[in-house]
């Protein structure tokens, strides 16, 4: 069995553990800096198992250390954005928690691969590249796959057909200038364009830019996190699996799409080896310079970090 640990056990941290446990992709260690919660809640997901019929092992501690050997980390440390609270709001709160836990990442977990899900995204995962020292390969976020399935689910909605026939790809930063791209989205293979006037659909793509902001603001006390936690064991899965699912993900670029040095979302394979393959898609001059806005918005982000210049 392979060993997954998720840290952080609060909503999205715990909902994820369940989803592992579920599809019984590893044994399951739960850390969370309030040990009684990462315990308590390890508790009660393996008191579930008979009932659900999985048989992972998962157990909770306060202790970092327990990271020792995992195959895979799952980083959902940190404080969820509050109303009114941009993501860049979260950026200095979180990243003094990051940089702690990637150290220990290095420390105590030195081959595991790293799924990136706290926030600002792509700003945490390019701490997370930066503090580890680990390659590209073994370090991505998670945001794509959920700004996609929020898409779907609205697009599947309004046309009236089935999740399951839609795919949709969403590129760049997890943020307000994530770039939904219309094009590359289909119903059964057939473009949605097909299926929803031009109008309606700017709406729906308005949607699902605002689609974290519109749960925040619903919920009050916190964000998403069921749809963010099945996100991240999607690509989990895909990793541990070797599925080589081609799926938008928070990835080092070091040339592609244009840029250099830092995180944003794009379609990539994920199989054995990590991130295995970018795929860089030819983009018309709008959606380019749409992406090109989002790249700014991280590079902006990752400047508030303050880090030494890097060296690879
Ligand atoms: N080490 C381990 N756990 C920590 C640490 C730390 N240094 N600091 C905070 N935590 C724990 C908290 O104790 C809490 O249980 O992280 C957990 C975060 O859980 P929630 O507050 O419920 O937040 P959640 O909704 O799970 O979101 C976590 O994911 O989607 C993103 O924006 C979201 O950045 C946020 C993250």
């Amino acid at each position: 069995m392979p060993k997954i640990a998720v840290i952080g056990a609060g909503n999205v941290g715990a909902s994820a553990a369940l989803y592992l446990a579920e599809a019984e992709l590893g044994d399951i260690t739960l850390v969370d800096i309030v040990e009684g919660v990462a315990k308590g809640k390890a508790l009660d997901l393996l008191e579930a198992g008979p009932v659900r019929g999985y048989d992972t092992m998962i157990e909770g501690t306060g202790d970092l250390r327990a990271i020792a050997g995992s195959d895979l980390v799952l980083v959902t440390a940190g404080l969820p954005r509050k109303p009114g609270m941009s993501r860049l709001d979260l950026l200095k709160a979180n990243a003094d928690i990051i940089r702690g836990v990637a150290q220990a990442i290095r420390e105590h977990a030195s081959k595991a691969f790293v799924i990136m899900i706290t926030n600002p995204l792509d700003v945490m995962t390019y701490l997370t590249y930066r503090v580890t020292g680990f390659p590209r390969e073994r370090v991505v976020g998670m945001a794509g796959v959920l700004d996609s399935t929020r898409f779907r689910s609205f697009l599947a909605a309004e046309i009236g057909v089935s999740i399951e026939d839609i795919q949709a790809m969403v590129l760049g930063g997890h943020g307000d200038t994530m770039v939904p791209l219309v094009r590359y989205s289909t119903v059964g293979g057939i473009p949605i364009e097909k299926f929803i006037v031009k109008e309606r659909l700017e709406q729906i793509v308005q949607r699902t830019r605002d689609g974290g902001a519109e749960i925040v603001k619903l919920l009050q006390t916190g964000s998403a996190f069921y749809a963010p936690a099945a996100s991240a064991v999607q690509m989990a899965e895909s990793i541990l699996k070797d599925k080589k699912r081609l799926l938008p993900v928070a990835a080092h670029l070091n040339g592609e799409y244009g840029f250099r040095d830092l995180f944003l979302g794009v379609p990539a394979i994920l199989g054995s080896r990590g991130l295995e393959k970018i795929v860089e898609l030819e983009l018309t001059s709008e959606e380019s310079a749409a992406l090109k806005k989002s790249a700014d918005e991280v590079r902006k982000g990752i400047a508030d970090l303050e880090l030494e210049p890097a060296t690879r």
